[in-house]
């Protein structure tokens, strides 16, 4: 018996079969376990003799098991150890990192200037009512020129902002009529539009409104101006047409002249060499006086553009739709930018 197993045990290449060779010989019917059994039956004589000698046979086939058992577990550890071995000399894993929207970007640099020539920043609310989104802006219910922005409407009195003007009238009325207000009002605006290249349910602006004693609109001129020039490059121009808006008297729209530069030199854009960027105009008598400031003592500017278009126009993007699918590749252009 203990060649046989001995013989075994030196063939074992797994713990599986280490295991089955300890039940064929100790186990509860293992061979040497019968032997052991049988004991009763031998003589008085016999039994220490045949006892000793497979008590002997069994120390030596378990300390066998045991020596084989742990020089196998051996082996299993080095050869785990070998596949699991990491090569610290080989390069990292580059880690990919993410970066501002560029539409974030731009309205942050529209706030930095702004914020350089003495602007605050103030938000407003998206969901906004009537009477701050449209009557306090000079556009009584049933006014024509409500058309011009086909809005969300939620109920009678709510609705989706469609331009961040509200935000104007919402700070007048906290400054309570005796005190300068200088701010601009980033934030998102939605209009019953439908999508295509140049049109957008959901759009952002920046409102600016400047009221104090003595604003004129030659101010409004130079403030900008001095944006276009910091925003597009000091070879920059900018021309006012006549416009309409109901809050603003006069009304304008403000052009920029293009000039579009690429590596290899300048070209004039395409048309007339002017684009359009913004609406503005001198602040309406009405909204003054129905947020609390005495036109007679206060005068003021304000304008409102829509930094998608800025971006367009800076980077030569061509689709607004660019900016809302999240395109990694398009994103990824302008993370220096
Ligand atoms: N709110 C106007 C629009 O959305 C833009 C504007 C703002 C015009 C302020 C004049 C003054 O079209």
């Amino acid at each position: 018996i203990e060649k046989e197993a001995l013989e075994k045990i030196a063939n074992a290449n797994d713990t599986k079969t280490l295991q089955d060779i300890k039940v064929t010989y100790l186990g509860k019917k293992g061979s040497l376990t019968s032997v052991l059994r049988g004991m009763g039956k031998l003589s008085k004589e016999e039994r220490p003799v045949v006892g000793e000698l497979a008590n002997q046979v069994r120390e030596k086939i378990t300390t066998t098991l045991e020596e084989k058992g742990e020089k196998l577990e051996q082996i299993a550890l080095e050869k785990q150890l070998e596949k699991e071995a990491i090569d610290v000399t080989l390069p990292g894993r580059p880690v990919k990192i993410g970066g501002p929207h560029l539409l974030t970007k731009v309205i942050e640099e529209i706030e930095d200037l702004f914020i350089g020539m003495g602007f605050e920043v103030r938000e407003g609310p998206e969901v906004e009512t009537d009477f701050y989104n449209f009557e306090s802006l000079n556009l009584p219910k049933n006014h024509p020129a409500r058309d011009m922005q086909d809005t969300f409407f939620i109920s009678n009195e709510l609705l989706m902002r469609t331009q961040t003007s509200p935000v104007q009238a919402r700070t007048m009325r906290e400054y309570g009529g005796n005190k300068p207000v200088k701010m601009i009002s980033p934030g998102k605006v939605y209009r019953r539009d439908t999508d295509d290249a140049t049109h957008s349910h959901q759009f952002t602006q920046i409102e600016g409104l400047y009221v104090d004693k003595h604003v004129r609109m030659s101010d409004l001129k130079g403030i900008l101006d001095t944006f276009a020039k910091k925003m597009y490059g000091e070879d920059r121009e900018i021309r006012l047409r006549p416009s309409f808006f109901p809050f603003t008297e006069p009304s304008v729209e403000m052009d920029i002249s293009c000039k579009v530069c690429h590596g290899d030199g300048c070209s004039v854009c395409k048309g007339s060499g002017w684009i359009e960027i913004l609406g503005a105009g001198m602040v309406h008598p009405n909204v003054l006086s129905m947020a609390g400031y005495n036109p007679e003592v206060y005068s003021g500017f304000a304008f409102g553009m829509g930094p998608e278009r800025i971006a367009m126009l800076k980077y030569g993007i061509n689709d607004i739709r660019q900016f809302y699918t999240n395109d990694i590749r398009f994103l990824k252009q302008y993370h220096n930018a």
